[in-house]
């Protein structure tokens, strides 16, 4: 009957209107998560705010967490694990100091949110995660998104990913209580490694790679979550470059 379908109008005029209403409120959120969080703390790189403002940070975040997907602090995405407060995202990324094209190595995965930050930036981006379940979900959340410029694998990111090596920069979310060597080896010259070093008292440092060596930055203190698998046994902390250790699997 045609009176049928006039009555099924307003539900799908209320879908679409309060869909479109959502949108337009995370969007809100992210202007000024980006504003009040961000800017006002002094990043001021234009790429990696209009990244910010871009990453739809909630699709990131499990179900439970999205209302405070815009909060200035990290959430629990499961494992143990957190996605980084979204200045710590932003200052990691401007301290990258990448462009559109360069490549990128994150360690560290984790939801996926990083990473989609980096492509944003236009960067190549290569992101190792050692749970599975967290690799195996911010790969189908990536791809989902889009972020075809990401390639995501499951595997131990102490020893890099040698075989896309070197890379511009390196971005490291998960702390290590010295710096893995074999991470420093993957940069290009000129090329830089951010990473929060350190056991409880961690600080955010940037190595830059000279012609003639390391140069050392320090940042601010800041807590991550610490670095896992084989930087915790003595071995593996000496390892060589020769026998990379190579992510297990490819998803
Ligand atoms: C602070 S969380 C990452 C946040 C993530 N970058 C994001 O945007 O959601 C740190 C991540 O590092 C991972 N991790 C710890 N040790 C690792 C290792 N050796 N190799 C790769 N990932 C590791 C943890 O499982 C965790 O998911």
């Amino acid at each position: 009957m045609w009176w049928k379908k006039l009555l099924s109008i307003p539900v799908f005029v209320y879908t679409v209107l309060s869909g479109s209403a959502a949108k337009g409120d995370e969007v809100e959120q992210r202007e000024n998560m980006v504003s009040r969080q961000i800017e006002t703390r002094g990043v001021r790189d234009p790429r990696v705010l209009a990244a910010m403002r871009r990453v739809p940070r909630h699709e990131f975040v499990p179900a439970a967490q999205r209302s405070m997907a815009y909060q200035d602090g990290p959430l629990p995405i499961g494992y143990g694990q957190t996605i980084s407060q979204p200045y710590i995202v932003a200052v990691m990324t401007e301290l990258a100091r990448l462009k559109p094209g360069d490549r990128v190595l994150e360690i560290g995965t984790g939801s996926g949110y990083q990473a989609a930050v980096l492509a944003e930036i236009g960067a190549e981006v290569y992101s190792i995660e050692l749970v599975p379940e967290l690799a195996a979900e911010a790969a189908e959340t990536l791809k989902r998104l889009g972020y075809t410029g990401v390639e995501a694998r499951q595997g131990d990111g102490y020893a890099g990913w040698p075989a896309a090596a070197p890379f511009r920069a390196i971005v490291v979310t998960a702390a290590p209580p010295t710096v893995p060597p074999l991470l420093l080896e993957q940069l290009d010259v000129g090329g830089r490694l951010v990473i929060p070093v350190g056991d409880y008292f961690q600080e955010l440092q940037v190595h830059t790679r000279g012609e003639d060596g390391i140069e050392v930055e320090t940042i601010f203190p800041v807590r991550f979550v610490p670095m896992r698998g084989r930087i915790e046994d003595s071995e593996g902390a000496g390892a060589d470059a020769d026998e990379p250790d190579q992510p297990a699997a490819e998803r």
